[in-house]
């Protein structure tokens, strides 16, 4: 019998379609979530991994609330780095190797063009600047580890931006989105899909770890993908609010982001052989996917 995919983070947006998208393809997966290890805690991540005995631990949970993050520094740190070293200590002692998630919200945003794996981090935030001490707990437990950074996520489970839009399009006749911070919008099949292609690289024996940027093909800002979600919408709807472009000077929040968090994918695609579809068709194949209960308006 093969061995599964152990997934942390098993209710989340990303684990969530994993355990969706493996079951899909008739992969051994097991999803632990918060209420079965909490990852701060390391006797009960050793506990699952030591029976469930994996083949490989994908790392899907973190403390995601950007704006959250700067009032609970401690809650953020003790999920994101703590979490992510505890998690890598014990895929390590099993001898297991290990995927973790990271972000684009480790650079500043200062670069022009798409960033690359080599390009130094610079967190502007405590969700940004945890995730990266994440990554550095992973690189020093755990020799076979993937980190994959990834950005802009969205899908049908749990909440993200899309949803969000869908939402106030719904409720409201103008919506005002930033439109000077740029990225890459990633579905979350996409990012199981890549767990899959790196899940077949491990499988065949190849030693490909390190730091890979896998992010949706294309980029936009928060404006753009935010016309687009209204656009794939508004058939089924019949709503179609006005988009407003507007600047993160007038949108104050408490954390900063990045004005440019591109990820240039190309490093993933030429190891694994998979690249993200646009994040145009994800953004109308998750609309049609969430509204699929919706009656077309006439
Ligand atoms: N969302 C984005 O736009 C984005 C962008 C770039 C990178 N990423 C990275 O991608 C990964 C997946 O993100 P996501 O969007 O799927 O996040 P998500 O939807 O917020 O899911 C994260 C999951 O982790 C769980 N969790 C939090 N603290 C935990 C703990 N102490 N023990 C066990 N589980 C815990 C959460 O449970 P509760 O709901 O109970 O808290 C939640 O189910 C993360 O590493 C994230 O940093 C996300």
């Amino acid at each position: 019998m093969t061995k599964p995919l152990l997934v942390f983070g098993a209710a989340g947006q990303v684990g969530s379609e994993m355990l969706k998208l493996a079951a899909d393809r008739g992969i051994e997966a097991a999803g632990v979530s918060r209420l079965e290890a909490d990852i701060t805690d390391a006797a009960s991540v050793t506990r699952m991994v030591v029976e469930i005995s994996p083949r490989l631990i994908l790392n899907a949970a973190a403390y995601t609330a950007v704006d959250k993050a700067e009032s609970e520094p401690g809650a953020a740190q003790a999920v994101n780095s703590e979490g992510a070293g505890i998690i890598a200590r014990a895929a390590a002692a099993a001898g297991i190797p290990l995927i973790h998630l990271s972000t684009d919200y480790v650079f500043d945003g200062a670069k022009t063009g798409p960033y690359v794996e080599t390009d130094p981090i610079a967190p502007l935030g405590v969700y940004g600047r945890t995730k990266a001490e994440g990554e550095a707990k992973v690189r020093a437990a755990a020799p076979r580890h993937v980190i994959l950074r990834t950005a802009w996520v969205f899908g049908q489970f749990g909440n993200n931006f899309l949803k969000t839009i869908l939402r106030l399009a719904r409720d409201r006749d103008r919506l005002r989105v930033v439109a000077d911070q740029h990225g890459c919008p990633t579905s979350t099949l996409d990012i199981a899909e890549a767990v899959l292609a790196i899940d077949r690289a491990i499988g065949a024996g190849r030693a490909v770890w390190g730091v890979y940027h896998f992010a949706g093909s294309g980029a936009t800002s928060w404006h753009g993908f935010a016309e687009r979600i209204v656009a794939a919408q508004a058939k089924t709807t019949g709503r179609n609010p006005t988009v407003e472009a507007i600047a993160t000077a007038d949108y104050p929040t408490p954390a900063r982001r990045p004005a440019n968090s591109e990820l240039e994918s190309s490093r993933f695609a030429e190891t694994f052989g998979y690249r993200a579809q646009t994040w145009q068709s994800r953004t109308a194949e998750t609309v049609a996917r969430l509204l699929e209960h919706t009656e077309p308006s006439q």
